[in-house]
């Protein structure tokens, strides 16, 4: 089973959303696949909510804030995710940390916000280029998984997503190696803390610039178990292309 996630980032409003929804038919890919789209939260309820929604498309929110209500002018909570049909939040994704300033501490309240509010935590972590090339990936992405992870462990079900930083929305892709590499150190630090038949099952999902042509190579690689996916999500055509290539 592999999980095929589209991160739309701050596109398809609405109309554009059922636009995709009235092209997006499942139908031809594996029944094993669990299938996530990640809508702007103005179209979070649009998406889970409509007719159109082929019912194996599951819906999650970009992001949450970590206070259930309350005068936060601009955000929206966990609860309201949930209202609007939202079962996935994704957390710590990297242009949250890196565009908007999102701290590892930051993470872990919204992790227990979305715990809290029955929303499974699909958490981001990866390294910049620079961290990368002075040999700090490990300490970097076990950082950012150590400090959400007591509350992830509280979760019935959370997701983990590595997403080196320098191959998002870039073209650059990361090797099947450099994937397992960094999905194998995750992986043996979910082991150390909830145990190894509890690690193999979350799944581990690798993100940055994948498209139709790569996702085969990327999740046939040890500990890859699916991939999140940004510009190539948008268009049906190609979502539907990446769950394809590993039918
Ligand atoms: P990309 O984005 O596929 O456009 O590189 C991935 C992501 O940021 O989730």
């Amino acid at each position: 089973m592999a999980v095929i996630a589209g991160n739309w980032k701050m596109h398809h409003g609405p109309a554009e959303a059922v636009r995709f929804l009235e092209r997006f038919d499942a139908a031809t890919l594996s029944a094993s696949h669990e299938l996530i789209v990640f809508p702007p939260a103005v179209s979070l309820a649009v998406v889970a909510g409509s007719s159109l929604r082929d019912p194996r498309l599951q819906v999650g929110a970009q992001n949450i804030f970590w206070e259930d209500s309350g005068a936060f002018t601009g955000e929206l909570s966990a609860p309201m995710a949930a209202d609007a049909g939202a079962t996935f939040a994704l957390i710590g994704h990297s242009e949250r940390r890196h565009v908007f300033g999102e701290s590892s501490e930051d993470t872990r309240r919204k992790v227990e916000a979305s715990v809290r509010a029955g929303l499974s935590p699909v958490l981001c972590v990866g390294e910049t280029l620079d961290e990368r090339r002075s040999g700090s990936l490990e300490r970097v992405i076990l950082s950012q998984l150590d400090a959400a992870l007591p509350a992830l462990r509280e979760a019935d079900r959370f997701l983990l997503a590595y997403e080196p930083v320098w191959a998002i929305g870039t073209g650059e892709t990361a090797t099947p190696d450099d994937a397992s590499t960094a999905h194998g150190t995750l992986r043996e630090r979910l082991a150390e803390v909830i145990g190894p038949v509890g690690a193999s099952r979350v799944p581990i999902l690798y993100g940055g610039s994948v498209k139709p042509g790569n996702a085969a190579e990327l999740l046939s690689a040890a500990d890859v178990d699916g991939v999140l996916v940004g510009g190539a999500s948008l268009e049906p055509s190609s979502f539907l292309n990446i769950g394809a290539a590993v039918n």
